[in-house]
Formats: C-alpha cells, sequence, structure tokens
C-alpha cells in the first residue's frame, strides 16, 4: 500500500538551520535550496512528504488545526500558544531559556514593575505565581530596547548566548525555565497515520540526543 503523505511544519528563523541539520540527519532527503529560497511549500521527491515553511509562533496553529500532520517547535511557542498539539518528542536543539533581565540594580524600584515581552502568557502566569503584581507591555521583538528607553523595568524574554543581553547592558535576574524545540503532532493525524508518524518519531530519536515524551 501506497504511504500517505505526511505534511510538516517547519519554523523558519532560528531554530531552522537546526531543525534542518536533524531532519537530513534522520534520513530526510531536504533538497539544498531549503534554507535559501523563498519558496513556501516543498514536497521531496522520492518519499511522501511535504514541509511548509512557517513563522515559528504559527508552527502549532497549523498543526492544531491539522492544516498539516506535524511540526517542529521552541518549547516557549508551545507554551506561550497554549496550542491543542501532542508533544512527542525534546528535540534537544536550539535550547536556551527564559529569563527575566533588566538595567543593572534597578529591579524591584517599583511596587508595580512593568514587563516588556513577547510572551505574556508565560509572563503572567510566572508573576502569578510569585504573587507579583505587574504590568504586561507587550512587543513582538527587540524586547531588550525596553528598558533602556524607559518603556518597561524589566523584560521576559529567551537567552540563548547572552550577547543580545550584554551588548545591550542588560543583566539577567532570573531564569525561568529551559527552553529547547519539540516534535509536536496533530491528535487526530496521529490516530489516523499512527505507523508513519511513530516511524518518524523512531528515526529522530535514533540520531539525536531527544528524548520520547509520553502523551498519556
Ligand atoms: C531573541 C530574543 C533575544 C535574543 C537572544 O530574539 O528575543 O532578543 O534572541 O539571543 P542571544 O542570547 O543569543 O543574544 P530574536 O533574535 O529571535 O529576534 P527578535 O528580537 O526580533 O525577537
Amino acid at each position: 500500500m501506497k504511504d500517505s503523505l505526511i505534511t510538516v511544519a517547519m519554523p523558519k528563523g532560528r531554530i531552522f538551520g537546526d531543525a534542518c541539520r536533524l531532519l537530513r540527519k534522520a534520513g530526510f532527503a531536504l533538497p539544498e535550496t531549503f534554507e535559501t529560497t523563498r519558496k513556501l511549500i516543498f514536497d521531496l521527491e522520492d518519499e511522501p512528504f511535504r514541509f511548509i515553511l512557517a513563522k515559528p509562533v504559527d508552527v502549532p496553529t497549523y498543526v492544531e488545526y491539522g492544516a498539516v500532520d506535524i511540526g517542529i517547535a521552541g518549547k516557549d511557542v508551545l507554551l506561550e500558544s497554549g496550542r491543542d498539539v501532542y508533544e512527542v518528542v525534546d528535540l534537544g536543539i536550539s535550547k536556551c531559556h527564559m529569563a527575566v533581565a533588566g538595567l543593572p540594580g534597578h529591579r524591584g524600584v517599583h511596587p508595580f514593575l512593568k514587563i516588556a515581552t513577547k510572551y505574556p502568557h508565560i509572563a503572567s502566569d510566572y508573576y502569578r505565581k510569585r504573587g507579583e503584581q505587574v504590568e504586561l507591555i507587550a512587543l513582538n521583538g527587540s524586547i531588550e530596547l525596553a528598558p533602556i528607553v524607559g518603556l518597561a523595568d524589566a523584560i521576559v524574554d529567551i537567552v540563548s548566548t547572552g550577547r543580545t543581553l550584554k551588548d545591550n547592558g542588560l543583566v539577567e535576574y532570573d531564569r525561568l525555565m529551559d527552553i529547547s524545540s519539540r516534535l509536536i503532532v496533530n491528535p487526530v493525524s496521529y490516530r489516523m497515520k499512527k505507523q508513519a508518524i511513530d516511524r518518524i518519531i523512531e528515526k529522530i530519536i535514533g540520531i539525536t540526543e531527544g528524548t520520547k515524551i509520553g502523551m498519556d
């Protein structure tokens, strides 16, 4: 029987290179132009796989709605989106962490802190658990600007190499959680295409330091 098509959402941007390397290592014949093209959909030549190249924050949306079967997304994006998807493998790639950061010595000056972030759900959860009342200011990027220009007292953002903080004279106040990329699956696809998806999961686990995450 001919294998049915498996569709995969890939995150463009910072995770993309790591994700491509991992999939090639797992045996997927991604074309050489994959990383450079402006094309958004690719079919593999000899295998029943279609890849779509999406914005990282949109990958869980494509997967939840079943527009694709599986995807690769950062744990930060998954937590923030709250999308209903199965998280099946911690791929162990694109590791970074979520932190609170700001200007040196500035922390705790005001009783009601203003916090700038691309991650309002993660940030509000963090401060609610600490019992601290804060005003969240949602931004879309270059978050490190906010404390420097006086828009916010601190930021909640991901830190990878730490270079952006350092180059902008900011310091980390707190570390919230470790982040890595995950393989996610649409629950209906997983039922309908279980064998094919399990094969992909096994292939990926075989070549990574990744670990399978229980779904029960
Ligand atoms: C992320 C994050 C930090 C930076 C951290 O931004 O929001 O700004 O990377 O990386 P580093 O610790 O290695 O310096 P991204 O590059 O995704 O762009 P953005 O500012 O547009 O969100």
